[in-house]
């Protein structure tokens, strides 16, 4: 397929995501005050990849507490998604739940006492009750393609293993990763999935607490610190808000109190990183002012 250079490379190492039009870009805002924007492909579905460990890491908490944090840290790795090179020096503890490493332990956690099919069914379900939406499902497709040459995660997870951070079996935990990150979802979705950490943790339609308003602020400081890997410095620069990003190029990032927002556009930069979909968060903040560095009124 042609590239245009601007637009970045679509990941290849994931088949169907290689096979995906790098032409489409899609954009949604949903506000505070409920109103919903979506513009281009809005509305078409994409892998939402490594967006996944967002909502595994809400589930997660809900399960372990803070007791998770003794087994992830919370610190930016400075290091691609998939790198091993920490764990060696850290006992196994990976510096934050949105490396690849950090989302494995999180599905650990989730697997619980759990089957792995009870497991991949809470998340779709926690996920579809964000969204409202019971569309959402999870690509077989993509997931037994991730599973067919995930060696790094399963090295990952093996030497985790030896360390002793997983409890469950390697195969049974790297399925329910797979399958997480298999979650197709268009950007009106996502961005309706990720409106509680807009709004404190708080459920806007139901006004039920998905998390509390501590946990919320977490999640989003690690979103900004941690959320696009050895890229993170950068999208606080040019962006400045929560953001978390997947190699099927999509984007989540919340404005706190103002707006959830998702974009996609399948062409990442040399991080792993949509391409578009950065310019085009930078160019909303810059007319918006939304950027969290932006003074607040009052
Ligand atoms: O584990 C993997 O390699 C993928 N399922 C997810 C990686 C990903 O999305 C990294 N994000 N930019």
């Amino acid at each position: 397929m042609a590239q245009a250079p601007e637009r970045g490379v679509p990941a290849g190492y994931i088949a169907p995501l290689a096979a995906v039009d790098s032409a489409r870009f899609g954009i949604a805002i949903v506000t505070a005050d409920g109103r919903e924007f979506a513009g281009g492909d809005g509305d078409m579905t994409f892998s939402i990849q490594s967006i996944s460990k967002v909502f595994a890491l809400t589930l997660a908490l809900g399960v372990a507490g803070d007791q998770l944090w003794t087994r992830v840290g919370v610190e930016p790795s400075g290091t691609a998604f998939n790198s091993i090179v920490q764990l060696e020096h850290e006992q196994g503890i990976p510096r934050n739940p949105f490396i690849n490493a950090g989302a494995i332990v999180v599905t650990d956690v989730l697997l619980g006492r759990h089957e792995p099919r009870e497991a991949i069914g809470e998340m779709l379900r926690f996920v579809r009750m964000l969204a409202g939406d019971k569309d959402i499902f999870v690509d077989e497709t993509v997931a037994r393609a991730e599973e067919e040459t995930g060696f790094r995660n399963l090295a990952l997870a093996n030497y985790m293993r030896a360390f002793g951070n997983l409890r469950r079996p390697v195969e049974q935990v790297l399925g329910v990763y797979f399958h997480h990150c298999a979650l197709a979802m268009s950007c009106r979705q996502l961005a309706r999935a990720g409106r509680y950490l807009m709004t404190g943790g708080r459920h806007p339609e139901t006004g039920h607490s998905i998390v509390s308003a501590r946990r919320a602020r977490r999640i989003n400081a690690l979103m900004l610190t941690c959320g696009h890997y050895d890229g993170s410095g950068e999208f606080a620069f040019r962006v400045g808000l929560p953001g978390k990003s997947g190699v099927g190029g999509g984007i989540l990032t919340i404005v706190p109190g103002v707006a959830s927002i998702a974009v996609w556009s399948p062409g990442l930069n040399e991080r792993g990183n949509s391409q578009l979909g950065t310019f085009a968060l930078e160019r909303l903040v810059h007319r918006t002012g939304w950027s969290i560095f932006d003074p607040r009124p009052g």
